[in-house]
């Protein structure tokens, strides 16, 4: 058995490694680097796999974030709504802008925004919303774009981690992760769905003008060159990694299939033990599991975890420590104990390897694994 990871990403270069080592040596021989062709080309792509008017490539999905808050003219002490349940970087921009974050409790069973918490948690300098689609699914969408038109808020959807989810609305249509709300900001950092081979990220709007406003911020504030209209930042997806992207766009959907085998697998074989909670899936959003994350009940996690490392099955927290108790975020509007649910999950929470190149036997030995350390 090979060395189990949970992420191979060899085994899935391995499978496209001729498509890919042509399209990095043409990007090469065409000297293009920046800007060039393939980026264009990947763009219009993905626009077309989003079903979004505008995919605007930067540098990294954290950099996504910030852009979008800049592109949406938020002004030092607006308010900005998002889960304690998630990666730093969603929050870690929000400061960064001199923006307040305001912090509310995710759902148990999905682990997205708790609707009812964005409800209370809204003020007169509230003025936007971060959503948060973990682990692979979207969050409740409709409810938030209601609450969001109620009291005039930009929603910027963090879809880092559901890069091809589809999230269905109450009248049957749908429409994939990131182009809900006003701004989806996504990153292609090497472990995500669609990963490259470095740093990527992007942002999607259907809006003419903020499309505008962000493709001018992401370089130096600039349409016309030298001449910088807005204070910016250089923040560009290089032309490797968009011949990079390209490709792996075109096996997304298989990919996402394959992580769903994994998923099923672990489903049934871990699906009956009490010690342990398997993912909820959504009623309205498909999953395209970035992680597999169970909620354990009652067991020794650090036990576990060390037990499957000692047969070589790495797993991971996602995530150990609350936004609320993070010594960069701590603020005296925070208390432990405020937020019971992500302080739960954050106590409880294992992640198990899930990748595209999973086979039977290693699952197996995988669940089997978890298993008789239950019993
Ligand atoms: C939920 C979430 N938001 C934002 C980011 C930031 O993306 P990047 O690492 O490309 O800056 C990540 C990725 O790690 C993430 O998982």
């Amino acid at each position: 058995m090979n060395k189990i990871q949970m992420v191979d990403l060899i085994g899935q270069y391995q499978k496209i490694q001729p498509e890919i080592d042509k399209a990095v040596l043409d990007v090469i021989r065409s000297s293009a680097y920046i800007n060039g062709p393939e980026v264009k080309a990947f763009q219009a792509e993905f626009e077309q796999y989003l079903k979004v008017k505008h995919v605007i490539p930067c540098a990294n999905g954290t950099d996504a974030l910030q852009i979008a808050m800049m592109a949406l003219g938020f002004k030092p002490g607006d308010e900005i709504i998002t889960a304690d349940f998630t990666y730093v970087a969603t929050a870690e921009v929000i400061a960064l802008l001199n923006l307040k974050p305001v912090l509310v409790d995710v759902m148990p069973d999905t682990f997205t925004l708790n609707l009812q918490a964005v409800e209370a948690a809204i003020t007169e300098k509230t003025v936007g919303i971060v959503p948060v689609h973990l682990f692979g699914q979207c969050c409740d969408m409709q409810p938030l774009l209601e609450t969001a038109r109620k009291h005039n808020l930009a929603i910027i959807e963090d879809t880092a981690q559901a890069i091809g989810a589809d999230y269905t609305f109450a009248n049957g249509e749908k429409a994939k992760a990131g182009t809900i709300g006003t701004i989806g900001c996504t990153s292609f950092f090497p472990s995500k769905n669609l990963g490259c081979y470095g740093d990527g990220g992007a942002m999607y709007t259907n809006d003419d003008t903020l499309a505008a406003k962000i493709r001018m911020i992401a370089n130096h504030g600039q349409s016309v060159q030298y001449y910088h209209d807005e204070i910016g930042v250089n923040s560009r997806l290089d032309s490797l990694q968009a011949a990079i992207l390209r490709i792996k766009l075109r096996h997304l959907d298989e990919y996402a299939a394959s992580r769903n085998k994994v998923a099923d697998y672990y489903d049934k074989a871990l699906g009956k033990n009490p010690k342990v909670r398997i993912p909820i899936r959504a009623k309205n959003s498909t999953h395209v599991f970035h992680q597999y994350t169970l909620v354990l009940k009652g067991v020794d996690r650090s036990k576990l975890k060390d037990y499957l490392a000692e047969k070589g099955i790495p797993a991971m927290i996602y995530y150990p420590v609350p936004l609320h108790m993070q010594k960069a975020y701590r603020d005296s509007r925070y208390k432990e104990g405020d937020f019971p649910v992500t302080e739960m999950l954050c106590s409880s929470v294992i992640s198990l390897p899930i990748h595209t190149e999973l086979d039977e036997s290693t699952l197996k030995f995988i669940t089997d694994s978890v298993l008789e350390f239950l019993q």
